[in-house]
């Protein structure tokens, strides 16, 4: 019963999103915590794919229901991360608009819920 590398990498990444949220208000602290997560989440994921075809594997249903709902509330979050990062990164340059605050909290909230979701059910995987 062992954590892998991956496992230790994604609880890393996990952390530097919570903590980054809890400095939402401070933007010297919230972004650089924000994006350290969402980059190493997109190269972790990256780099699964590439050395196990996790999305073929997960797309062939030869994984168990825990297992498959890790994996999609964990890509969720990638899609959520997007337009995180874009309505983020308008506020951070002044470039907000009337919505963009509300719109970057929705998804923001959206990208955390999926990704701690999916942080629970990594643990299913624990061989
Ligand atoms: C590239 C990624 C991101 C950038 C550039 C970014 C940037 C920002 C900026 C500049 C603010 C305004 C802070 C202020 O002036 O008080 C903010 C607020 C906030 N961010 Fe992010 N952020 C990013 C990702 C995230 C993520 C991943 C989360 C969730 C974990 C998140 C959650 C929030 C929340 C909840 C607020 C407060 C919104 C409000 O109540 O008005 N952000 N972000």
């Amino acid at each position: 019963m062992g954590m892998t590398i991956y496992m230790y990498i994604a609880t890393v990444t996990w952390l530097c999103l919570i903590l980054g949220y809890t400095q939402r208000h401070t933007p010297a602290r919230h972004v650089p915590l924000v994006v350290t997560g969402i980059i190493g989440d997109f190269l972790l994921v990256g780099y699964l794919q590439f050395t196990r075809d996790a999305v073929q594997t997960a797309a062939s249903f030869t994984l168990g229901p825990l297992e498959m709902i890790h994996i999609g509330f964990s890509t969720l979050a990638l899609v959520f991360y997007i337009p995180t990062a874009i309505h983020g990164s308008k506020i951070y340059r002044g470039k907000e608009e009337a919505t963009t605050r509300e719109k970057h909290k929705k998804f923001a909230m959206l990208a955390l819920a999926c990704r701690t979701l999916g942080f629970i059910f990594m643990f299913s995987m624990l061989k």
